[in-house]
């Protein structure tokens, strides 16, 4: 598929590249702040899963001037941007908070972010499970790293048990809302958790060990058992939680479902920043190299 074509169906990708974004998710993002104002007075940030960094690059612009602290991290190298400290290491790693902590020096963040998603393996089973592990695992460190009335921001899969988690955040946050910007695709299960006034449970100390699973970690804030959404358990008496859903992003921008006709003569722009690892170059490689045979 050419450039051009893939300016045609996604208005967002062609747009991302005219304004000097590396992905199109900073819209997302633009547009959930323009609902939730998550921008406003933070200046400690850690933003998740975060390459190639248009949500950092976001970040970095708007809180410019503010002598704001703003923490990237992913699994994949990222290419410097400006007022951002970036860390390559797995969210799920308890050693990745502690990095985390020193970088803040003892000081708690107001807003975490995760627009974190694994590589999806097509078995729709084991992809939720992974995405679920994923989330619990940026929950665990936002509960070790955000200021009580604090913002946690995460991407999510409106799946089948996803009131759980609702469930779950409710006992840690005044407010949880499911978010669908106008830049996430109306035909994706894809959404965002908005969950604003970080509630601490009272008498709970949440740390990360190597020894600690994700189901002992969560055990003491007693908001229901955590290992896995679908063997997920609620307190006795508890009730399944509905988040409010709220779509965001001016209504008349445009559909990031539909095909647009471009002008004619219409340059294809380069990416804004091409992937520094991508999983598929050492394939690209052995393609160049003709080592790449085709039984
Ligand atoms: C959709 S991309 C994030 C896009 C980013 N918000 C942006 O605006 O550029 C998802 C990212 O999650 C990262 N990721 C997946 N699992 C991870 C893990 N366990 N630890 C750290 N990053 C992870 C992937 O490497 C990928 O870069």
């Amino acid at each position: 598929m050419g450039k051009s074509s893939k300016d045609k169906r996604d208005l967002y990708y062609r747009r991302a590249k005219e304004e000097g974004w590396r992905a199109r998710s900073a819209f997302k993002l633009l547009q959930l702040n323009q609902e939730f104002n998550l921008f406003d007075g933070i200046t400690r940030v850690v933003d998740l899963c975060a390459a190639p960094g248009s949500w950092s690059q976001v970040l970095s612009r708007e809180l410019q001037g503010k002598n704001a602290k703003i923490v990237a991290v992913d699994l994949q190298p990222m290419t410097p941007i400006d007022g951002v400290t970036t860390i390559q290491a797995d969210i799920t790693h308890p050693n990745t908070l502690q990095t985390i902590l020193d970088i803040f020096a003892g000081e708690q963040a107001d807003f975490v972010c995760s627009d974190g998603a694994p590589d999806v393996t097509g078995l729709h089973d084991l992809d939720e499970y992974i995405q679920a592990q994923l989330i619990l695992s940026a929950l665990q460190l936002t509960t070790c790293l955000l200021k009580p009335g604090g913002t946690f921001v995460a991407k999510i899969f409106r799946g089948r048990d996803i009131d759980l988690l609702y469930s779950q955040l409710s006992y840690l946050f005044e407010r949880v809302i499911c978010a669908k910007p106008r830049a996430s695709r109306g035909t994706s299960l894809e959404a965002f958790i908005v969950c604003l006034g970080y509630k601490p449970r009272p008498g709970w100390n949440p740390k990360l060990d190597l020894q600690t699973s994700t189901e002992e970690f969560f055990e003491g804030a007693d908001i229901g058992k955590a290992g896995n959404l679908e063997h997920f358990e609620l307190p006795d008496d508890e009730e399944r939680k509905i988040a409010k859903f709220v779509a965001c992003g001016d209504i008349n921008d445009v559909d990031s479902d539909a095909t647009y006709t471009l002008e004619l003569n219409r340059l294809a722009l380069e990416p804004v920043q091409m992937p520094t690892a991508p999983p598929y170059k050492k394939a690209l490689e052995m393609k160049r190299r003709g080592d790449l045979i085709r039984r």
